[in-house]
């Protein structure tokens, strides 16, 4: 899909890799002059280098001041802000337990990171947007926040809280001109090792994968540039009319049971 999104600026979270790196290569590959961030700044720097009209830097979305100042960065660097992506996400790799077992301090990580900053990042973004008369916020949710699984309270808990904020941002930055829609991703294997073994290249996971795969109606996991093309329609003029939704992209997971009764 293409869309022009010249003399329009984008600000990811998390876009030093997987889902944010792709969504904001495919805002600049459009057009936009994109601020790439991320708690892991020289990564963010790295992936902008080669963007024209782009730049990198860091910003951790749990740390106020590191907002603000990042914010600052924006308006001087690009003159203004039109869409903001907020992607950066955590999720427990070690502690998959169930709650009465589950680290207060990975709690505490998980939610403020995928939620907390989620807000954080709007509240300091918002007044940036509101100066341009209007933009475009994609949150990246989870179908965890729509349908919860096991032994991830904190992340399932927190992508629910960015669905129903998604909501009230839309109901309340309508009259600004700013549209908020979120985007749920079902399974979308990265590069690192972990997720490997759900990608079905370790035979020792052949099961388990195929199980997986039994439940996505479209038998494949998803990708990420499948996360950023939707990302790039919602953050788009053409969307002109969509506000408060919640878009899932993971192959039909969520759309019911996929085996026969
Ligand atoms: N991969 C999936 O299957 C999947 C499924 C559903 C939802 N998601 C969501 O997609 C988003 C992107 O995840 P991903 O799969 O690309 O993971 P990832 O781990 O590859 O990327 C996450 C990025 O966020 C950055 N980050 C972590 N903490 C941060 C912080 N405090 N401040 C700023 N940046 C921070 C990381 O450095 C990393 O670059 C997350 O919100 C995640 O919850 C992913």
């Amino acid at each position: 899909m293409r869309v022009d999104l010249n003399g329009k600026t984008a600000l990811v979270t998390g876009a030093a890799r997987g889902i944010g790196r792709a969504i904001a290569d495919t805002l600049a590959a459009n057009g936009a002059r994109v601020a790439y961030t991320d708690i892991a700044g020289e990564g963010a720097q790295q992936a902008a280098a080669d963007k024209p009209g782009c730049a990198g830097r860091r910003m951790d979305v749990t740390d106020a001041a590191d907002i603000e100042a990042a914010i600052r960065w924006v308006r001087e660097t690009f003159g203004g802000l039109d869409i903001l992506v907020n992607n950066a996400g955590v999720n427990t790799t070690r502690n998959r337990v169930t709650l009465d077992q589950f680290p207060k301090e990975e709690w505490d990580w998980i939610v403020n990171t995928d939620l907390t900053g989620c807000y954080q990042v709007t509240h300091a973004a918002a007044p940036a947007l509101f100066d341009r008369g209007g933009g475009r916020i994609v949150n990246i949710a989870s179908v965890f926040g729509l349908v919860p699984a096991r032994l991830q309270c904190a992340f399932v808990a927190a992508k629910a809280g960015v669905v129903n904020l998604t909501k009230a941002m839309a109901l309340e930055f309508a009259e600004r001109g700013v549209l908020v829609n979120a985007i749920a991703p079902g399974s979308i294997p990265l590069d690192s090792p972990q997720q490997q073994l759900f990608a079905g290249k370790d035979p020792l996971m052949k099961d388990r994968t195929e199980a997986m795969l039994a439940h996505i109606p479209l038998h494949r996991f998803g990708t990420c540039q499948d996360v950023a093309n939707a990302a790039l329609f919602l953050a788009a003029p053409e969307n002109s009319y969509i506000t408060g939704a919640v878009l899932t992209v993971d192959g039909g997971w969520t759309a019911g049971y996929s085996r026969d009764f």
